[in-house]
């Protein structure tokens, strides 16, 4: 739907604004290539941006705030795109040793 008819300016124009940190209507005008027009549209952006602030921060009060970033961990040597597979065993042992996760124990008759 349209929240600004003079713009082109869509809700989901205005919601990917402020998802990609946009936080006051001035900001989003400005992202959205906003230009002075009839000013009808000026309340509803207002409106968006106050209800979407007032979203993320009901969020962060039940989460305990917005998730620090943590640190990314490093990759055991030898793992990787380019690291060989590990080794399957194979023949007939391997048959017999196989175990499948919650299949019943067989019994010889
Ligand atoms: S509707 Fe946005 S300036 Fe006219």
């Amino acid at each position: 739907m349209y929240v600004c008819v003079c713009n082109a300016i869509t809700e989901d124009d205005v919601h990917g604004c402020m998802a990609s940190g946009c936080a006051t209507a001035k900001a989003v005008k400005a992202a959205c290539g906003f230009k002075p027009g009839c000013g009808m549209c000026t309340k509803r952006i207002y409106t968006m941006v106050s209800q979407y602030r007032t979203a993320n921060e009901l969020a962060d009060a039940l989460t305990g705030g917005p998730l620090a970033l943590t640190a990314v961990p490093e990759p055991s040597p030898g793992a990787g795109p380019g690291a060989p597979a590990p080794a399957v065993p194979s023949g007939p042992a391997a048959a017999e040793t196989a175990v499948i996760e919650g299949a019943a124990p067989q019994t010889a008759a």
